[in-house]
């Protein structure tokens, strides 16, 4: 199913628009490759004809949404690039408890969080590491823009490949039961997290101030102008002791002065700058009052 150039430049549009995801020109084979088994599903002949569909339709319907869907990347897995929950069994989680020891509360955001194991990550490592949370009030918000991931991010049930990245056995073991050929979470880990659909592009809920923002490999599919609104929308959220993390590739730098790189442990997150930071959250236009 070659795609037309006409059809190539509409669904570049429709993933900008939509999604701010941006296809470079080079990238014809991705959206073949994503989109002809959607267009079979949904019973057209060719990838051609399923774009025509999309193409004459005058409002973006549930066909667009789920095209968009299949366009996104949702590569994950349990925790990705390791060093960042080091640096939050270490060094920040304990940190953060004992700033926040006169409320009890934490507030986590997990910003496109795919099939879940980010979220479920840091769900576990904090019933593991921090039994002390457990009378706490912690609210860890997973969303992400595609309701195909969240729908497996809400089961928790995870194949023996997914399993098998990033998870350490006795984790494994601990906080999963095996049903056939996958592995279920446990309610305990599960119910920590609520799961809810968010376009990043599009109005958020209100946050309460938050303590963690993980908005990682995400703003990588972004343009320039994209990223820098979105940082500056955490901004008002981000609470002054809070922290961002970004994926490996990412950063704020030439993006936002707003926010400092700090080394901790051995991965590079961001906190607000002082001057910054001494506002916070006075001025939010997202955050609930704390
Ligand atoms: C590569 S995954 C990253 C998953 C996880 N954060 C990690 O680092 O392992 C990128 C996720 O971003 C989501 N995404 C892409 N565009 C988005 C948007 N505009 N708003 C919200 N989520 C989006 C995709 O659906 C996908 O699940």
């Amino acid at each position: 199913m070659a795609i037309s150039k006409a059809d190539f430049d509409y669904i570049v549009q429709l993933a900008q628009s939509q999604a701010a995801i941006v296809l470079e020109p080079g990238k014809e084979y991705l959206v073949e490759n994503r989109l002809g088994p959607l267009a079979e599903l949904e019973g057209f002949a060719t990838l051609g004809k399923f774009i025509g569909k999309l193409r004459s339709e005058t409002v973006i319907n549930g066909l667009h949404h789920r095209s968009i869907d299949a366009l996104t990347t949702n590569e994950t897995s349990f925790f990705r690039d390791f060093h960042p929950f080091e640096a939050l069994r270490k060094q920040i989680l304990p940190q953060l408890i004992a700033q926040r020891a006169a409320t009890r509360q934490l507030n986590i955001w997990c910003a496109a969080c795919s099939t879940g194991q980010e979220p479920y990550s840091l769900a576990m490592l904090m019933h593991e590491h921090f039994p002390e949370l457990k009378d706490w009030k912690v609210t860890i918000l997973a969303t992400d823009l595609s309701a195909k991931v969240l729908k497996v991010a809400v089961a928790g049930h995870y194949s023996q490949f997914e399993v098998n990245r990033g998870l350490p056995a006795a984790y494994l073991i601990k906080y999963f039961t095996k049903h056939a050929d996958r592995w279920h979470l446990k309610p305990a880990i599960k119910k920590a997290i609520q799961f809810q659909a968010l376009n990043l592009i599009q109005p958020w809920p209100m946050f309460p101030p938050l303590d963690l923002v993980f908005i990682r490999n995400v703003m990588i599919y972004f343009d320039v102008p994209t990223k820098k609104t979105i940082l500056k929308r955490i901004r008002t959220c981000l609470l002054p002791h809070g922290y961002l993390f970004l994926g490996t590739a990412e950063t704020t730098m030439n993006l936002d002065p707003e926010y400092r790189a700090v080394t901790v442990d051995r991965a590079v997150v961001y906190q607000l700058q002082p001057s910054e930071s001494a506002g916070t959250p006075a001025g939010a236009s997202v955050c609930e009052p704390l």
